[in-house]
């Protein structure tokens, strides 16, 4: 097992000067970069709105078949990025309409925790987040903070007091499954600190304050990539061993999960305050900035950086996300915040410029040439549902100052 990243080593890795200088985006005048912007929100608002009409109550699925997602029930990790985009565009136009959609949505979440329909795992932060929690900030809706609060429960009893992390994935008894936690969940643990703001129990706080130390100190490796998943002897507490779950190989580095935490350790920050994640935010940042292809959108796997693979457009959108508000956490003179804006969004107007679906189908995707489990097949160079959501996000942040759902 590799030692952790000390103190010193994190601060050196921060600094280092060998981000990717950016040329595609950030160079253009501000209006151009702004008019840019708004056509590309033009262009997502008119695929929300045809999706809106063809889905109706339903969900999309977590990844496209043949770019158009079929629709579900509310029975996935991924549903809450659909209403999400429902509340992004509400905060983008003031519609009533999709305020009313997400408010359909809310008491099927409602309805989902209280009856455990498919809650068996720790993404109930990406659920509940952006479906409950975002509805709470912008309307005040009771029944919204209480699904919020029974899920945040549910997540809660996940945690593992002998380890200090939540179990990923699974029932908690299996022994296949104890003491696996992964990169994943920096985005679920938003969900804990705003129960403990909301409850007062400060139960929520503790365990997501563990569990972000464990995934500082063991998630990430010396040189500042990560693992995807990282297992723990619940017997002892000790840490065993890092893998991988959807990349390449247990020593690369998932492009997604890297995305992860460049975006999930500034997330946790602003509800701890505890200024080592901002520096390893920059780590991950720096090294993922540092293996991209020309176009600055990540290959599915970071070990790859020319060639035929697939690209992860969804990753890149979430590394957009995270980029920005790491940025807004760094000092005016720090010499990598300007870096970090540029990069994001260059990235952004990459995505907008060759990965925006534009044939217009109902149900199609908003970002096309996304990879959702490359080792197993699944939704590879589809639109994720994920990445859709990451890329409005990221459209929002660019055009103004956002409060995070997380
Ligand atoms: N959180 C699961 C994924 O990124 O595919």
């Amino acid at each position: 097992m590799t030692a952790p990243l000390n103190n010193a080593a994190i601060e050196t890795l921060a600094a280092s000067p060998a981000v990717r200088r950016w040329t595609a985006g950030g160079q253009a005048p501000d209006s151009a970069n702004a008019a840019g912007i708004a056509r590309a929100i033009e262009q997502a608002l008119a695929a929300v709105d045809r999706n809106l009409a063809h889905f109706g109550d339903k969900f999309p699925e977590p990844s496209s078949v043949a770019s158009v997602y079929p629709a579900m029930d509310n029975s996935e990790w991924t549903n809450g990025f659909w209403t999400g985009m429902l509340w992004l565009a509400y905060e983008l136009t003031g519609a009533q309409r999709y305020r009313d959609a997400a408010e359909v949505h809310v008491r099927s979440f409602h309805q989902r925790q209280l009856e455990r329909h498919n809650v068996n795992h720790h993404d109930l932060g990406f659920l509940y987040s952006l479906s409950c929690v975002s509805a709470y900030k912008l309307t005040g809706s009771a029944v919204a903070a209480e699904a919020a609060m029974g899920a945040a429960r549910l997540l809660l009893e996940r945690h593992n007091a002998r380890t200090g992390i939540i179990q990923a994935w699974g029932d908690l008894n299996d022994p296949a499954q104890s003491g696996r936690m992964i990169i994943d969940c920096n985005l679920n643990l938003p969900l804990l600190y705003w129960a403990s703001d909301y409850s007062g129990e400060t139960a929520f706080r503790d365990a997501a304050n563990q569990h972000i130390e464990a995934a500082a100190r063991h998630i990430v490796r010396p040189d500042g990539s990560t693992f995807h998943t990282f297992f723990f002897d619940t017997a002892t507490g000790k840490p065993r061993e890092g893998k991988t779950h959807q990349g390449y190989a247990d020593d690369s580095c998932w492009a997604r999960g890297q995305a992860w935490g460049i975006s999930g350790f500034p997330l946790v920050y602003r509800h701890n305050g505890d200024t080592r994640l901002i520096a390893l935010s920059k780590v991950l940042a720096n090294y993922y900035l540092n293996r991209l292809p020309e176009d600055g959108i990540c290959y599915w796997d970071l070990i790859f950086t020319e060639g035929a693979q697939e690209r992860d457009s969804s990753a890149a959108a979430i590394a957009a996300c995270g980029l920005l508000e790491l940025a807004k956490n760094l000092p005016l003179l720090d010499p990598l915040r300007a870096s970090y804006e540029a990069a994001a969004l260059g990235m952004v107007q990459e995505l907008s410029a060759r990965y925006v679906n534009t044939e217009g189908q109902p149900g199609g995707g908003l970002l096309k040439h996304a990879v959702y489990h490359k080792p197993h097949g699944i939704g590879v160079d589809e639109s994720c549902i994920w990445g859709d959501y990451f890329y409005l996000e990221a459209l929002v942040r660019l055009t103004r100052t956002w409060e995070p759902y997380w």
